[in-house]
């Protein structure tokens, strides 16, 4: 087998019960073989951000371990529910940390997207800011097959929280596929 894609897979929900981390439990067993999927470390203990923070004491540990996560990664794929028709503010927060490196590690960066949300949408309008912001970073943004789960308590287990959904399942095999595909042209 030639050498394995290593995708960083960062969650946006710090819940739990969280249909999105479920959604990443069921990405290795629908992921091409030559794409190895990696947990991110935890954002969840970022400080807010504050440049006067930044100045005076550096970058936390925590944010280097995760920038250090996103530049070894040959791909970064988010997983992650919709706040008030935009990203949850930790994950923005640990964006927004990252972002202000000085070798900035989402530069060049393909980058990838799914969404599940218990609306009807799926995380959709989240996605388009999610888009603005990678834009501005100027990471390689991978387009379609894009993934939204919508109404995600009727697509996994209620027990178990794995996705049963099918079409979900296919789709998301779909973009994985294209996504390694992507990430392959953009190391080319
Ligand atoms: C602060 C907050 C804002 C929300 N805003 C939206 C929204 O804009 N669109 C949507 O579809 N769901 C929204 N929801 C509902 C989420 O889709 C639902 O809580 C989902 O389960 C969150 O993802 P998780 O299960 O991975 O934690 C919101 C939930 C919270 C807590």
């Amino acid at each position: 087998m030639t050498d394995q894609l290593k995708v960083l897979v960062i969650c946006g929900s710090l819940r739990k019960g969280s249909y999105n981390a479920a959604l990443t439990r069921a990405l290795p067993a629908l992921a091409p073989p030559d794409m190895k999927l990696i947990t991110a470390p935890p954002f969840d203990t970022f400080p807010l951000y504050n440049a006067d923070v930044q100045e005076a004491s550096g970058f936390p540990g925590p944010v280097n371990d995760l920038a250090a996560a996103v530049r070894d990664a040959d791909g970064v794929l988010f997983v992650t529910p919709e706040y008030n028709w935009s990203m949850p503010g930790a994950l923005k927060n640990a964006i927004d940390w990252v972002s202000r490196m000085k070798d900035q590690p989402f530069k060049e960066k393909p980058v990838a997207i799914q969404s599940a949300s218990q609306g009807p949408l799926g995380g959709a309008r989240m996605q388009y800011h999610w888009r603005m912001s990678m834009t501005f970073l100027n990471a390689f943004i991978f387009g379609t097959p894009e993934v939204f789960v919508g109404l995600a308590q009727t697509k996994f287990d209620k027990e178990t929280l794995e996705l049963k959904d099918q079409p979900t399942r296919d789709v998301i095999k779909l973009q994985l596929a294209a996504y390694t595909k992507f990430i392959q042209r953009v190391k080319a």
